[in-house]
């Protein structure tokens, strides 16, 4: 199975979203997200982000798709229309095979799932998941949408400074699969 990192920014609570969209705006997590999903080593090479269509959908216009990025988005409606460009697929599985088929493997760097929280849950469980890159928010916002919980099979390796925007304090922390051996570049 392809390797793949999970991105996501969550509260105290581990919640993540809230009537379909993001219970904060933090300029510097935005650009904590671009860079990190649309950074390669190679320049030749773009990254893919795969999302559910939810959080497709609630992606703002001049956003769809993120530009810069392979997008897949997941979906069981085999009717959705996508862009031009933007792939779509069955499940998660599908997703992650899709873009381990030859032409896209040559020119995809490192695959990132974005959520929403049914796309992490199917993804934390994967042992192909191999990172999780979090903004933890250190402050606790009405949510109706959680991260799962992944404390039993990740470890957190590292922890940023921490940032302040509107009062809203928060950092970048990344764990990794307890069992998936040897650190290896992401
Ligand atoms: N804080 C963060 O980092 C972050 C990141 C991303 C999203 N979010 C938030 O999370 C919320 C959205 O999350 P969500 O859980 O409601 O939705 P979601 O995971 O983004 O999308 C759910 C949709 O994905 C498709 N899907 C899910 N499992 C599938 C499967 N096994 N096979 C095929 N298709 C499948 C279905 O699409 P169809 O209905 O089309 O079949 C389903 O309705 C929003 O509030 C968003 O802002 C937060």
């Amino acid at each position: 199975m392809t390797p793949f990192n999970i991105i996501v920014a969550m509260d105290p609570d581990r919640g993540i979203g809230k009537d379909g969209r993001i219970p904060w705006q933090l300029k510097g997590d935005l650009r904590h997200f671009r860079e990190m999903t649309t950074t390669t080593r190679d320049k030749n090479k773009r990254n893919a982000v795969i999302m559910g269509r939810r959080t497709w959908d609630s992606l703002p216009d001049p956003f769809r798709p993120l530009p810069g990025r392979i997008n897949v988005v997941i979906t069981r409606n085999e009717q959705l229309r996508l862009p031009e460009g933007v792939m779509k697929a069955g499940g998660l599985a599908q997703a992650l095979e899709l873009l381990d088929e030859k032409g896209i493997r040559k020119t995809c760097e490192t695959v990132f799932v974005i959520g929403g929280a049914q796309i992490y849950e199917q993804a934390v469980r994967l042992k192909g998941c191999r990172m999780i890159f979090s903004t933890q928010i250190l402050h606790s916002f009405p949510c109706d949408t959680f991260f799962p919980p992944f404390a039993d099979c990740f470890y957190q390796t590292s922890a940023s400074q921490r940032h302040k925007e509107d009062r809203i304090e928060y950092l970048f922390a990344e764990y990794r699969r307890k069992d998936s051996g040897q650190p290896q570049a992401v």
